[in-house]
């Protein structure tokens, strides 16, 4: 694992961006893996700018999201494909229709979980998945206990993580219960892995995660196994190592 200790967010997440920029201009057809949240923000900001500056094309990319929450529409300012559109998608010239992001609004999850692994195998898989990191060690939406060889599945989320995430929503309450979400097997699929951490909030699992066992009760102690990840920190994030 290469780490990278960042003075704070804004170079962590400039840090971020020159990686992906790197995974684009390095393939032909690259077929980047995305995440949502509050921490690659930053990072998708910085490649608006780096767009802007006709530093990068975004015309040849893929890409495929991490994860969903079940019952949330396209439209849905919480859903992960509107965070998608206002923080990436409607900003850089990626052609809409190779953008993916799992479906969380289907009748049949089972059906939606298998077009979604097959269509990342007919794109020839992940060139780079950049994750970040839940306080209980998730990656994606895979919660503690998940095995390390799934695919992309529906799951329950822990009553931790909707706690963490209901900053998004009204209340808690409408936090949905469930997701789509990458597999752990799909994830570590990726010929590359970025995974960012930043602030305080995630020391712990920062320490855990460099420190600790491996073990599906902390998903992301996998990512030892992976031959290409770099996880780049904040001080904060990195204050207890
Ligand atoms: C969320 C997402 C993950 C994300 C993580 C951390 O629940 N499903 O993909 O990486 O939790 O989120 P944040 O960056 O807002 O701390």
């Amino acid at each position: 694992m290469n780490i990278i200790v960042c003075q704070n967010y804004d170079h962590l997440s400039d840090y971020a961006k020159d990686v992906v920029i790197d995974t684009i201009k390095t393939k032909d057809k690259p077929v980047l893996g995305l995440a949502t949240g509050s921490t690659p923000e930053g990072m998708y900001r910085a490649l608006i700018k780096a767009h802007q500056n006709n530093d990068v094309s975004f015309k040849h990319v893929t890409s495929f999201n991490l994860d969903e929450y079940i019952g949330l529409g396209k439209d849905d300012p919480n859903s992960y494909h509107h965070f998608m559109d206002e923080h990436l998608f409607n900003h850089v010239d990626i052609d809409q229709n190779e953008t993916f992001v799992p479906p969380g609004n289907t009748d049949d999850h089972e059906k939606a979980c298998r077009d979604y692994e097959q269509n990342m195998h007919h794109h020839d898989n992940l060139d780079l998945q950049v994750l970040g990191l839940g306080i209980n060690g998730h990656i994606g939406f895979n919660e503690p206990g998940t095995p390390f060889d799934t695919r992309t599945h529906m799951i329950e989320l822990d009553d931790s993580t909707r706690e963490a995430n209901a900053r998004f929503f009204d209340s808690i309450d409408d936090v949905p219960t469930h997701a789509i979400t990458m597999g752990i097997e799909t994830i570590m699929e990726s010929k590359q892995i970025l995974l960012l951490a930043s602030g305080d909030s995630k020391k712990e699992a920062v320490y855990r995660l460099l420190n600790g066992e491996e073990t599906p009760d902390f998903p992301a102690s996998i990512l030892h196994r992976h031959k290409n990840v770099t996880v780049i920190l904040d001080r904060d994030a990195a204050s207890l190592l």
